[in-house]
């Protein structure tokens, strides 16, 4: 089977029809106020996310179904979105419930497509796939007591498969990142690991040995999810957990939703998270000119300010959009530092071939096998 399976995504493909059998983040919830509607663009389709007055969110189609207006200019009343154009109203089922210029209104007939919504951990979940919805997977360190949830969608400019591979990638983090402002990664920055890797209950479970003795184990979790353990943040937090949901704009752009448990709670955590949203908001208007620039030669990574909250994502994005928007994996040379991006090809191959095939998928479960392995404090 071609790779290429992997990174096409719409509703007819191979690996979007994959994805769809997850619930995927689309949004973050404090980026969606009661009231409000907005426009999603995820797996290659167009949707209308919208949050009814009384707090709950809904996603439905994009398009009225009168003569076909983007919904989400219209607004909310109620737990319902009303057309911009001609008032047609709908719940958040997709059912039409009021057509106002229809002297005998036919709203009972009509219908928009409508999709199941959970919120957990500060992002919105959706489901895509046909029938009923699995539950959606709970990740018990992030419901900690005394913790608060620092949480991102940052867009990126490359296929989301570019920034997969990455997540089983350790070498790239002793040239990419070697410019990070906090160094007391040390164990990461110096020699190159040797990394053992296996399938495991979620995904793919990864040993990697530093030069220096240290030990760690990284885990992945089918089909785009990277938990990294213990990720140096900043002087006030140090260290925290991070659980990362890689999800397909269209082929060549992503979101990288990050939930980041931060070992403070009560307003000392949220205020440093209203700092931090404050920010990524500004970093987030020019990202990804910057990453172009430096990719046409306009810049160079020195010249940007490494204090910026999105510095390594930058890094990071320097090297996936530098592959191409969509990776060309024929050409690769593929070594034995690769073998956690082996693995995981493969492993995405044989459930894709499954799939294909009408053969059963495995149920990846997340196990509670993901402790903190950095040291407290
Ligand atoms: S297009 Fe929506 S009510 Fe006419
Ligand atoms: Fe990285």
């Amino acid at each position: 089977m071609d790779f290429a399976e992997f990174v096409h995504t719409g509703p007819d493909t191979l690996a979007g029809r994959y994805l769809r059998r997850f619930w995927q983040p689309i949004a973050c919830s404090h980026e969606l106020s009661a009231g409000q509607a907005l426009p999603v663009r995820i797996l290659s389709e167009e949707f209308t996310l919208y949050r009814g007055a009384g707090g709950t969110a809904h996603l439905v189609g994009n398009r009225c179904a009168h003569r076909g207006t983007q919904l989400s200019a219209g607004w909310v009343e109620e737990d319902c979105i009303r057309c911009f154009y001609h008032g047609w109203k709908y719940d958040g089922a997709g059912r039409c419930v009021e057509q106002p210029a229809e002297g005998e209104s036919f709203a009972a007939k009509v219908t928009i497509p409508s999709y199941p919504v959970r919120e957990y951990i500060g992002l919105i979940f959706a489901y895509f796939g046909a029938g009923e919805a699995p539950p959606l997977p709970r990740y018990p360190l992030f419901e900690k007591p005394n913790i608060s949830l620092d949480v991102a969608g940052l867009k990126r400019i490359c296929n989301y498969f570019n920034n997969i591979d990455n997540s089983l990638d350790n070498v790239h983090v002793r040239f990419v990142h070697r410019r990070h402002r906090d160094t007391s990664d040390d164990h990461v920055v110096q020699g190159d690991p040797v990394i053992s890797v296996e399938e495991s209950d979620w995904g793919v479970r990864r040993y990697v040995k530093y030069p220096d003795g240290k030990d760690l184990t990284f885990f992945y979790g089918m089909p785009n999810i990277n938990f990294i353990n213990g990720q140096v943040v900043d002087p006030v937090i140090k260290r925290a957990d991070v659980m990362v949901f890689k999800v397909p704009v269209d082929d060549e752009n992503h979101i990288h939703f990050e939930v980041r448990a931060i070992a403070l709670s009560g307003e000392a955590g949220s205020g440093w998270i209203a700092e931090r949203r404050a920010q990524r908001r500004e970093e987030e208007k020019d990202r990804a000119d910057l990453v172009r620039a430096i990719l046409a030669g306009k810049l160079r990574l020195s010249d940007i300010d490494p204090q910026r909250i999105d510095f390594v994502m930058l890094e990071d994005e320097i090297a996936q959009t530098g592959q191409g928007p969509i990776a060309v994996r024929g050409n690769e040379h593929l070594g034995r530092s690769d073998r956690g991006v082996f693995l995981l090809r493969k492993i995405w191959e044989r459930e894709l071939l499954n799939l294909a095939e009408g053969r059963p998928l495995k149920a990846w479960q997340y196990r509670p096998d993901m402790v903190p392995t950095y040291p407290e404090g």
